[in-house]
């Protein structure tokens, strides 16, 4: 048998996984459920869901992948056999399938909008009416969907080393570097004051029920939690590596990326005198209509389509990645082949949310449409659950003392003890079962 490939250096698997947590959800979603949360005072409870709660899960993930060396599923049968747990390692591939299909068709309107940028961005435009029309087409948005899966499925193709790690090392520094850039230039514009105050004043008149849900739920989201992506990806981990002091840099890393892309949009929206609006519509509508009134704005706006565009395929390779090495090692598939037919059935499932602007618009689950549908699947159930199950399982099937040994195995800054267990065993799972009960609830009865 093939040895398993191995990451060749630690910052290569943070690297991979920090791209796998940096993504849409860093630099379109955090930045406007901050701003519309109460600013600074959501950033607090925030950070306190990723303590309390991403920390022990992503600790508990990558030491389950490090200690089986296996994906998903394989990770569970082996630590628990002839019990049905590995329905747990199923549930995270399947949603990994389907985040990927409609995370491709928003990453295919990012990469389209590089290209609007490039031929400019014209004060006066109806932005709304552009998107509108961009998204409701159906041969633009697929090419786009398409061309996404096509480059997702060729660094797959190429191998953990060759290609996963290769393409993080590359693209996360230039993926800073633009960051960076944005902040410096809308931080800089007259009039960004109200922006930085709007995004980070505390307001805690805006804290409610809701917010802390908010908080837990974008903390799982963004650090990738929930379906296995963590599990393999620690399955390509070295024994000598500690993987406590691994998840601080990670999720250091996510916190960063989020917190500066804020700074990056709210200023520049309040400087020319935008209303911070809410989901897709402020980077697809509002921040073009920004950049179009600010000079060298089409340079601008071709750079943060283009930050957008690689956060978002860094974390499409970790999906990809989480459903082929179920097929490479369950199914004995060649991970190539595997590469290609999974990437080309997910291309297939992502064109029912490309329709559901157009031919299918009439589609409704809850008044929300295709895409929104698999993503309130997606966020709302199997994220959550898996993520519960599986702090259950460490906790409890696998037992916190042997998932902390995987943990502490190598020496590190950071040695897991007793707070650590308290938080694994008892307040992650509280935690995600309170969120998933709200947002039941908030959705079908209140
Ligand atoms: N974390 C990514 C983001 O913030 C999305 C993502 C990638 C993800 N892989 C995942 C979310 C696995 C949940 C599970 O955009």
């Amino acid at each position: 048998m093939k040895k398993r490939e191995n990451w060749t250096s630690n910052v290569g698997f943070i690297l991979a996984a920090a791209g796998s947590a940096i993504g849409l959800g860093n630099i379109w979603r955090f930045p406007y459920v901050t701003g519309t949360n109460g600013g600074a005072a959501f950033l607090l409870i925030f950070l306190a869901a990723i303590i309390f709660i991403g920390f022990p899960v992503i600790v508990a993930e990558i030491s389950l992948g490090r200690n089986t060396a296996k994906n998903p599923v394989g990770a569970f049968k082996k630590i628990a056999p002839d019990t049905p747990w590995w329905v747990v390692g199923g549930l995270g591939v399947f949603t990994g399938f389907l985040i990927l299909s409609y995370y491709s068709v928003v990453a295919g309107w990012s990469m389209s909008y590089i290209f609007k940028a490039i031929n400019g961005f014209t004060p006066g435009t109806d932005f709304a009416t552009l998107f509108g029309s961009h998204i409701s087409g159906f041969g633009v948005p697929l090419f786009w969907h398409a061309a996404f899966m096509l480059i997702t499925v060729l660094v797959i193709r190429a191998g953990v080393v060759g290609g996963i790690q290769k393409v993080a090392k590359t693209l996360m520094p230039v993926l800073f570097l633009i960051l960076i850039t944005l902040v410096i230039r809308a931080v800089t514009l007259p009039g960004a004051g109200e922006g930085l105050s709007f995004y980070l004043k505390p307001d805690f008149s805006k804290i409610s029920i809701q917010t802390f849900t908010d908080a837990i739920a974008q903390a799982f989201f963004t650090l990738s939690l929930g379906m296995g992506a963590m599990i393999t990806y620690g399955s390509y981990l070295s024994k000598d590596d500690n993987i406590s002091d691994n998840a601080v840099y990670i999720i250091g890393f996510d916190t960063l990326i989020a917190v500066l892309a804020g700074l990056a949009i709210f200023p520049a929206v309040f400087a020319l005198g935008f209303s911070p609006s809410a989901g897709p519509g402020l980077v697809f509508i509002t921040l073009p209509g920004v950049l179009a009134e600010m000079p060298l704005g089409s340079f601008f706006g071709f750079l943060f389509f283009l930050l957008l565009s690689i956060s978002a395929l860094t974390s499409a390779i970790s999906l990809l990645e989480v459903v082929v090495s179920y097929v490479v090692d369950e199914k004995g598939w060649e991970r190539k082949k595997a590469a290609q037919i999974i990437g080309f059935i997910i291309f297939i499932v992502g064109i029912p949310p490309i329709l559901g602007y157009s031919s299918l618009s009439g589609f409704s689950f809850l008044g929300m449409d295709v895409l929104d549908t698999y993503d309130w699947f997606a966020n709302n159930i199997f994220l959550p659950l898996g993520g519960l199950l599986t702090s259950i399982f460490a906790a409890y099937v696998w037992k916190a003392k042997n998932m902390m040994k995987e943990a502490n195995s190598a020496p590190g800054k950071i040695t897991l003890g007793k707070g650590y267990e308290f938080l694994l065993k008892y307040i992650a799972p509280a935690g995600i079962l309170i969120i998933m009960a709200f947002n039941i609830w908030t959705t079908f009865v209140g």
